[in-house]
């Protein structure tokens, strides 16, 4: 603990700017399956830290050996999908997953793409200099994933607030909880509603159509995670992505110039995600049985805590890992972890990401920082890391 009673941050969530911190390229290069005794999630404890892209693919496939749930992490997660195990996550997923395919999120582009453009304007209309998160990164995810839930964009900046309380490590855990529960509460009045009238939005749908399959309390858990999720994680890639462009003009004006079915839209947009892997936590696991990572000998019961911004950088995915190239052939990345609980809302971050990135930056061409990249309020203390803030001009 800090004096002010904070936690440290633990090695997993170390980083420097945008690249993983050193300890953790130390791990993977020595050690890449590391017993390490550290704060990580809600508590502090002892843990085994893999660092290697083929170990943590390993670990995150074999769903068999290493579960997801985790009676800890129930005291700040809903039950559902993130917390879950077969068979009542293959469920629940089978009934999701419809609503997140390539085709769905293809119609949901035209609304995605207003939302931009409404944003822009408004910075434009505000004018030079402006917060890139407040104006633009934390408003879009949340403003698409209202629209796509059935949620009132109005209630945006109260579920926000929660959301980055309930994710914030630094707080004291009793704050936290008390913001999921707030979370949990707000869902649970709002699927009420929906039950007496049904819309057409995601959650409207799942009451019509799967009122057998999902039970009330599964409806509140899925639609508060969804939300939670699919905000997040979106704002501040958006937050970092847009950094780490600006820091690298060439390839900054290589995506503005891109027309709209230019490929380098697509590899951008899957580099940035390889490179930046916002995602800190939530890739833990716990051992069903005695196995082993790599030949590293693991007991059942044992933690397992899956370090992708490390992960992606893995020399064995080729050369210059470290580097950001926005026209690379895509690498398989991790930042939407992998098997039985891959991302459920890829497909939505990819099409958010390639529509927000090239129009933020054909609608500023000027647009730049204020001040050296090295001064910016990186959230350290975050299961999201990301910017508090990213004062722009243009
Ligand atoms: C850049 C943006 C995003 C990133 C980096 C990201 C990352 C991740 C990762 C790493 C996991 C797996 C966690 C694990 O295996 O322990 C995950 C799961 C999940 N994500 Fe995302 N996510 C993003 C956007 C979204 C969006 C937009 C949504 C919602 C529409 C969403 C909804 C979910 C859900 C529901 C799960 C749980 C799936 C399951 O357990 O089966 N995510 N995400």
């Amino acid at each position: 603990m800090t004096e002010q009673g904070t936690p440290l941050t633990s090695v997993f969530y170390r980083r420097d700017g945008l690249d993983p911190g050193a300890e953790l390229r130390d791990a993977q290069r020595e050690e890449p399956v590391r017993r390490v005794q550290d704060f990580w999630l809600y508590t502090t404890g002892e843990y085994w830290l893999v660092t290697r892209h083929a170990d943590v693919r390993r670990v995150l496939a074999d769903s068999e050996t290493f579960a997801m749930h985790d009676p800890a992490r129930s005291r700040i997660l809903p039950p559902e999908l993130l917390n879950a195990d077969a068979p009542e996550h293959t469920r629940l997923r089978h009934v999701l997953a419809p609503e997140f395919t390539v085709k769905r999120v293809r119609g949901l582009e035209p609304m995605i793409t207003a939302a931009v453009d409404g944003l822009l304007d408004g910075m434009e209309s505000t004018g030079s200099p402006a917060d890139l998160m407040s104006a633009f990164a934390l408003p879009l995810p949340a403003m698409v994933m209202c629209d796509l839930l059935g949620v009132p964009v109005e209630d945006r900046e109260d579920f926000q607030r929660r959301a980055r309380i309930s994710l914030d490590l630094s707080l004291p855990m009793e704050q936290r909880l008390a913001a999921n529960q707030q979370s949990h509460d707000y869902m649970a009045v709002l699927v009420e509603g929906k039950r007496r009238e049904p819309d057409e939005r995601l959650i409207g749908r799942l009451i019509r159509e799967h009122d057998d399959a999902v039970s009330d309390d599964e409806l509140v858990g899925v639609a508060d995670i969804l939300l939670l999720a699919g905000h997040e994680t979106v704002s501040n890639m958006i937050g970092l992505a847009t950094l780490a462009l600006l820091t690298r003009p060439e390839q900054a004006a290589r995506l503005r110039a891109a027309a709209p079915d230019d490929p380098v839209i697509g590899t951008a947009v899957e580099e940035l995600l390889r490179h930046l892997a916002v995602s800190s936590t939530a890739l833990a696991r716990t051992a069903r049985r005695d196995t082993d990572i790599a030949g590293v000998a693991v007991k059942a019961g044992d933690q397992v805590v899956c370090q992708l911004p490390v992960a992606n950088r893995d020399p064995a995915l080729g050369v210059g890992m470290d580097d950001l190239d926005i026209g690379r052939e895509p690498v398989s990345h991790l930042t939407f972890g992998h098997g039985a609980h891959r991302c459920l809302g890829a497909s939505l971050a990819q099409a958010e990401l390639r529509i927000a990135l090239p129009a933020l930056l054909r609608r500023f061409p000027l647009l730049a920082l204020t001040g050296p990249p090295e001064d910016l309020p990186y959230r350290h203390n975050h299961e999201v890391y990301g910017l508090y803030s990213l004062p722009v001009t243009w």
